[in-house]
C-alpha cells in the first residue's frame, strides 16, 4: 500500500480543513443545542464538490479517489459530524450506489444533481424491526405491472427530512428471503410518502434523522435499481463503502478531540506547571496519538483497497470497528484532560464525545462489523 499523500490530496485536505474552521465552527454549538441543520453550509459544501467527490465528472462529480474522500471526511468531522454524516451518506451510499448500479436514465435524472450537491439523498434500509438483521424487511413493494406499490415504515433515516431522493430497500417476494429484496428510487412528494418527526438525539444533533412512512406509494418500474432481487446485495455492497466513510468520520472525531486536548494541556496550569508536563497527561496524549494514527492507517488501507478495485468489505469493517472505538475512548479522555471545562459546551469536547457514540451504531453496529470481519477471515 502506498500511503504517500499527493499534492492534490493535501490540497483537498486543506480545503476541507479551511471550510470546517471557517464555515462550520461558528455556530456548531448552537446548531447542536437547537438541533438545527446547517442548510447554508451544506449548500456551500455541495458547491465545493464535497457531496459527490468520487462521482465521475461525466455525472457532475469530482472524479476523486477514496483517499481524498477519507481526508475530507476526517477534516469536516473534526468540527461538525452532523454535516459529515450528510456528506458520507450522499457520497458513499446514495451517489456511489447510483453510479455503480443505476441505469443511464437514473444517473442523468438523479445522480447528477446529487453529485453536484444541488440536492441530497437518503439511504433507507433500517426499520423498526430490521436494524442489524437487515434481511427482515417488513416494507413491501408489490409488482403491479408498470409500477410497484410501496408500503411500510423506515427508521433512523439520515437526511430524512431534507433529502429529495431516497433509496428505499423493500421486500418484493418474502419467500425468496434476501433474494426477494429490491432497492427503489423514491422522490419526496410522491403521493403516500410522509416524513416523520425529527428524532431528539444524544449526538449529531444537527443532522435530521427521521422515520419515513409509505402508504400505497406508486414507484415507477424504471425506479428499481438493478435486476429483480438485487436489493439486498445492493445494500450490502453500498454499506461496505459507507463504512469507510463512517470510519473516517470516527477518525475525525477522535483527531478533533485530541487536538483540543493537546492544546488545552499546554495552556492549563496545575501544581505550578502546564498539565502537559505531568506524566499522567503525557501518557494519555501518547495513547491517544498512537491509537488515532492506527485508526488513520486502517482508514487509508480500506480506501486504498477501494481505489485499487480490491475487496474492501473486510478492511472497511475493520477500519470502522477500530476507528469508532478510538473515537469513543479518545473523546472520553479528552473530556477528562479538560476536567470541569470538558463538561461544558464551550470547549467542544463534550459534543465530540456524544457524537462519537453513533459511529459504533450506524452503518452496522460494532457487533455487525465483527460478523463481517469474522466471516471474511473464516471463509
Ligand atoms: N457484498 C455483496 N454481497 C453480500 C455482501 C457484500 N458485502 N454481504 C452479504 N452479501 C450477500 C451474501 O453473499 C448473500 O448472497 P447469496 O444469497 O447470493 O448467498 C446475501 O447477501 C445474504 O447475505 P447473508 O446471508 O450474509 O445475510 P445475513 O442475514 O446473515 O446478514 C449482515 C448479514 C452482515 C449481518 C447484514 O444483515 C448487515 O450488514 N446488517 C447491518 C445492516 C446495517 O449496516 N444497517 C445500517 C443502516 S444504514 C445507515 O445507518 C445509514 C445512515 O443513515 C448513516
Amino acid at each position: 500500500m502506498n500511503i504517500q499523500l499527493t499534492e492534490e490530496h493535501k490540497m483537498i485536505q486543506k480545503a476541507a480543513r479551511d471550510f470546517a474552521r471557517n464555515e462550520l465552527l461558528p455556530g456548531v454549538i448552537e446548531r447542536d443545542e437547537k438541533q438545527e441543520v446547517a442548510y447554508e453550509q451544506r449548500k456551500k459544501l455541495g458547491e465545493l464538490g464535497f457531496l459527490g467527490m468520487m462521482v465521475s465528472p461525466e455525472y457532475g462529480g469530482g472524479g476523486l479517489d477514496a483517499i481524498s474522500y477519507v481526508l475530507a471526511m476526517e477534516e469536516i468531522s473534526k468540527i461538525d459530524s452532523s454535516v459529515s454524516v450528510c456528506m458520507s451518506v450522499n457520497n458513499s451510499l446514495v451517489c456511489w450506489g447510483l453510479e455503480e448500479f443505476g441505469t443511464e436514465e437514473q444517473k442523468r435524472k438523479y445522480l447528477v444533481p446529487l453529485a453536484k450537491g444541488e440536492i441530497v439523498g437518503a439511504f433507507c434500509l433500517s426499520e423498526p424491526e430490521a436494524g442489524s438483521d437487515a434481511t427482515s424487511q417488513r416494507t413491501t413493494a408489490i409488482d403491479k405491472g408498470d409500477y410497484y406499490l410501496l408500503n411500510g415504515t423506515k427508521n433512523w433515516i439520515t437526511n430524512g427530512a431534507t433529502a429529495s431522493v431516497y433509496l428505499v430497500i423493500a421486500q418484493t417476494d418474502v419467500a425468496k428471503g434476501s433474494r426477494g429484496i429490491n432497492a427503489f428510487i423514491v422522490e419526496k412528494g410522491m403521493p403516500g410518502f410522509v416524513v416523520g418527526a425529527k428524532e431528539n438525539k444524544l449526538g449529531i444533533r444537527g443532522s435530521d434523522t427521521t422515520s419515513l412512512m409509505f402508504t400505497d406509494v406508486k414507484v415507477p418500474k424504471e425506479n428499481r435499481i438493478g435486476e429483480d432481487g438485487f436489493g439486498f446485495k445492493f445494500a450490502m455492497k453500498t454499506l461496505a463503502g459507507g463504512r469507510i466513510g463512517i470510519a473516517a468520520q470516527a477518525l475525525g472525531i477522535a483527531a478533533g478531540a485530541y487536538e483540543l486536548a493537546l492544546a488545552y494541556s499546554k495552556e492549563r496550569k496545575a501544581f505550578g506547571k502546564p498539565i502537559s508536563e505531568h506524566q499522567a497527561i503525557q501518557f494519555k496524549l501518547a495513547d491517544m496519538a498512537t491509537e488515532i494514527e492506527a485508526a488513520r492507517l486502517l482508514c487509508y488501507k480500506a480506501a486504498w483497497h477501494k481505489d485499487q478495485h480490491m475487496d474492501y468489505a473486510q478492511s472497511g469493517a475493520m477500519a470502522k470497528l477500530y476507528a469508532s472505538k478510538v473515537a469513543m475512548d479518545t473523546t472520553i479522555e479528552a473530556v477528562q484532560i479538560h476536567g470541569g471545562y470538558g463538561f461544558v459546551k464551550e470547549y467542544h469536547v463534550e459534543r465530540l464525545m456524544r457524537d462519537a457514540k453513533i459511529t459504533q451504531i450506524y452503518e452496522g453496529t460494532s457487533e455487525i462489523q465483527k460478523i463481517v470481519i469474522s466471516r471474511s477471515i473464516l471463509q
